[in-house]
């Protein structure tokens, strides 16, 4: 079998690119920035397979550009950037890396929400300034965590295991899914209510669904009205299922309390006003951004790859129709 001819638009850990290069013909965008959107579409030209990062929009143009290649591998769990629908009819495998970056993506999470409770990165910008003067009974107080309630907004393997996280704060737990999980619910002994209900009830909320056209906006101005004026939001998940300008207002307004979050409406752009706030804690993007999970996620993108080379359905396939399509 020849050696397949494959595309890596950003540099990946090591072992990753290792694996790849000891089976294929790899090419690697060598440049530490996103591709254009001119460079993608040249680049994929005459490739058997590619890797994508979030930030590279596929879609039917691009795959029409790229004509014979056979597997598209996301290098992420989320995978909002992709046509599925035009992969699927022009016979493309897609992949994502699912599980190997769930720890690490709930973890974020809740260093988000501890960190906006406690006012962990006002706290210390504080003291960075200049402005701790000695200890003071009112200084930075934020909100306990410990007994809260916690809103899960999407029970898929992340919101799981970030509800699992909580069982040493003994927070009751309410989520809302398009469906219940009733083994979730015997595990972890959350309940499930509408979401209205969530966001009338909680303390804390936190996001893990993906983007997909009923979930944009999923959390907008009468979504932020219902929440506590105490309640803290979280989003790991992707930033159009919050109404970024709409947020920004209930902060100002004090509608809410605070919100942590690793993803915006329009990345790498900040909706205006929102870097001014003091009650938000802002990351960029990073929560599946551990050693260890992305070295996996490198190693899962490749493996769907290799699987795919040797005719193997890939075990990461979101499409699987793709693939016997591929066979006719
Ligand atoms: C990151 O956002 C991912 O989807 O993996
Ligand atoms: C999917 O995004 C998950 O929860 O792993």
């Amino acid at each position: 079998m020849s050696k397949w001819n494959v595309y890596v638009t950003r540099l990946l850990p090591k072992p990753a690119m290792d694996l790849l290069m000891k089976h294929c013909n790899v090419e690697v965008n060598q440049e530490d920035r996103v591709l254009t959107r001119q460079e993608l579409l040249r680049q994929v030209k005459g490739r058997d397979a590619i890797i994508s990062l979030l930030t590279d929009t596929i879609d039917s143009k691009l795959m029409d550009s790229a004509k014979g290649i056979k597997i598209i591998a996301n290098y992420a769990v989320g995978f909002n950037n992709i046509d599925i629908e035009a992969a699927t009819e022009r016979g493309i495998c897609i992949t994502n890396t699912p599980d190997v970056l769930t720890d690490a993506t709930a973890e974020l999470a809740w260093a988000l929400l501890l960190a906006t409770a406690r006012r962990v990165v006002e706290a210390d910008n504080y003291l960075r300034a200049g402005k701790f003067k000695g200890w003071g009974p009112q200084l930075l107080l934020g909100h306990s965590v410990k007994g809260k309630t916690l809103g899960i907004i999407g029970t898929g393997r992340i919101g799981q295991e970030f509800a699992r996280m909580a069982e040493g704060f003994k927070m009751d737990i309410l989520y809302y899914d398009i469906q219940p999980n009733l083994e979730f619910e015997r595990e972890t002994s959350a309940k499930y209510v509408n979401l209205d209900e969530l966001l009338t009830r909680c303390d804390y909320i936190s996001l893990h669904v993906p983007l997909t056209p009923k979930t944009q906006h999923l959390i907008g101005p009468r979504e932020l009205k219902l929440m506590k004026n105490t309640a803290v939001l979280i989003n790991t998940s992707r930033g159009p299922v919050i109404d970024e300008g709409a947020l920004v207002k209930a902060l100002l307004d004090k509608e809410i309390w605070g919100a942590g979050l690793d993803v915006f409406e329009n990345e790498p752009e900040l909706a205006p006003g929102l870097a001014d706030l003091d009650n938000v804690v802002i990351l960029p993007h990073i929560a599946s951004a551990t050693i260890e999970a992305r070295t996996d996620m490198g190693l899962v993108a490749v493996k769907n790859i290799l699987a795919a080379m040797e005719n193997k359905l890939p075990p990461n396939c979101l499409n699987p129709e793709a693939f016997n399509r591929q066979k006719i």
